[in-house]
């Protein structure tokens, strides 16, 4: 059907058939069932990370476009080194607010498979919850805005409101091919705020309007020392081991009070402000809960901040893989010629990727032991960002009016449809071109969560909550037709 309407070239009759034709489209298209949209989404495997699911990354993007382009929007497919940006638009006129729907159609590897219940790209509906590799993250969240946004259009056709979907493929290997997109794009990209879910709530009525993003980095550390293998009945004594090294090399990142043992890691890191912890205790997170649901006898205790705190308003540096020497059955008795890590920093807002990279290298070269060789690969990273919303007693006095007005309205549509006022609170995780949009167009982003501890993200089962998603697309609406000017 939208074939049609695009190639079309008839009379002015027909021209009236294909309106109505259109019209009709917005009604189906509201019709639509958002649900079935996720679950044809979900089947379209789109692993970024892995170059054998080439088909699925184009099967999930030529999804996501026929269906944008099916609300009425225009589409537009991006190339780029690795994986297309799909930007879909609805302009109009320059007095009209403009809002950036953000969203990524990639997902993290399904392994391991053989711990799903069903398998991770056959989607399947069990106890309201619908399971598949991408459910909450980010296919479902991101279905929330278009199915929001796409009802708004259905009943408000002249609308006035400019939107900009832009829905990429490279978020879970870090956006590297954003920064040039976004210089590129600049222009198009310059919205009056960024509507996105790509973060957590507490609970299916306890929801969180998010507040902060940590930024990443990511590296790899690699220790050589002998040119090859040895018998370490033979060497064992004489040279320094890699692994021995690499150990000893890691354990000097952190003191014994859990903080990282970095010179000035923490120099830029700036204090919660006490509505911030306040909005966390809502949460009610406490160690009891974490510990039973981690299924771990002990949390890290870092002086001043419970376990929770610390995951929102401290950084971090973790170990992400380490190996080297044998790793098959049994034994073998040699000092291995290497050892290496894959190492990442969370950074929290107003501390500079930069500047905590360079010190983390130059605290890698000198506690480097002699004996072996040190290389130090970079992989990708992000900025933090932080966001204030209205009425607190740090919100910046230039906030922009429409920034403020969506961010009153998606609180009231919270306390309507979900029954509980949401909660304001920052996240661990990082999306890495949200602190990007805010550091070159000035853009700030309102972020609605839609996942849970629940939903096993970057796990085996991963799943969205249905009438979460529901009521999730009810608050999209309302608060696109608020920044709108329309009644809902
Ligand atoms: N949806 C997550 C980000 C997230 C996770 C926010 C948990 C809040 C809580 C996103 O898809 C993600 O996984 N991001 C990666 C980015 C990385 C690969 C650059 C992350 O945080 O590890
Ligand atoms: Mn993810």
């Amino acid at each position: 059907m939208f074939y049609l309407c695009r190639t079309f070239q008839g009379s002015v009759k027909d021209l009236f058939f294909i309106l109505e034709l259109r019209s009709g489209l917005y009604y189906f298209f509201n019709m639509f069932d958002s649900v079935d949209a996720v679950k044809e989404f979900i089947r379209h495997p789109s692993v970024s990370t892995d170059s054998n699911f080439k088909e699925g990354m184009h099967g999930a993007r030529t999804f996501i476009s026929e269906l944008l382009s099916s609300a009425g929007l225009e589409v537009e497919v991006f190339e780029t080194p690795k994986h297309p940006i799909v930007l879909a638009t609805r302009n109009g006129d320059e007095s009209w607010p403009h809002v950036l729907i953000y969203g990524h159609y990639d997902v993290q590897p399904a392994d391991p498979l053989n711990l799903w219940q069903s398998p991770p790209y056959e989607p399947e509906i069990r106890d309201s919850r619908l399971y598949g590799r991408g459910a909450a993250d980010n296919k479902g969240p991101m279905m929330v805005h278009i199915a929001g946004c796409a009802k708004l259009l259905e009943q408000y056709p002249d609308l006035p409101l400019r939107v900009t979907f832009l829905i990429e493929g490279e978020e879970e290997i870090g956006s590297p091919s954003f920064a040039d997109f976004l210089e590129a794009q600049k222009e198009r990209l310059k919205a009056d705020f960024v509507l996105l879910s790509d973060t957590s709530s507490r609970s299916e009525d306890a929801i969180s309007i998010t507040t902060g993003l940590r930024g990443i980095f990511c590296l790899d550390v690699k220790l050589t020392g002998p040119n090859s293998d040895l018998h370490s009945g033979l060497y064992g004594g004489a040279v320094v081991n890699p692994i021995a090294a690499l150990f000893d090399l890691c354990a000097s990142l952190h003191d014994k009070d859990g903080f990282v043992n970095i010179p000035g890691f923490y120099d830029d890191v700036i204090l919660p402000e006490e509505w911030e912890r306040d909005e966390v205790a809502r949460l009610n997170i406490t160690d009891d809960y974490l510990k039973k649901f981690l299924n771990v006898d002990a949390l890290m205790y870092q002086k001043g901040y419970t376990p929770v705190e610390a995951t929102r308003f401290l950084p971090t540096l973790e170990f992400n893989g380490v190996g080297g020497g044998y790793q098959g059955e049994g034994s073998k008795t040699i000092i291995p010629s290497e050892a290496f890590a894959k190492l990442s920093c969370r950074l929290v807002p107003n501390q500079s990727v930069e500047k905590i990279c360079n010190q983390l290298y130059k605290t890698l070269q000198e506690r480097c032991p002699a004996g072996v060789k040190l290389e130090i690969v970079p992989e990708h990273s992000g900025p933090a960002y932080g966001v204030v919303p209205p009425d607190r007693p740090n919100t910046p006095a230039d906030q922009p009016e429409a920034l403020a007005k969506a961010f009153r309205a998606m609180d009231s549509a919270i306390l309507d449809v979900f029954g509980s006022k949401p909660c304001y609170t920052r996240e661990g995780g990082s999306v890495p071109i949200i602190g990007d949009l805010k550091r070159v167009l000035n853009v700030d982003s309102l972020m609605l969560g839609m996942f849970t501890d629940k939903s096993n993200l970057h796990a085996p089962n991963e799943s969205i909550d249905l009438e979460m998603f529901r009521k999730g697309i009810e608050v999209s609406y309302r608060t696109l037709a608020a920044v709108a000017g329309v009644d809902a």
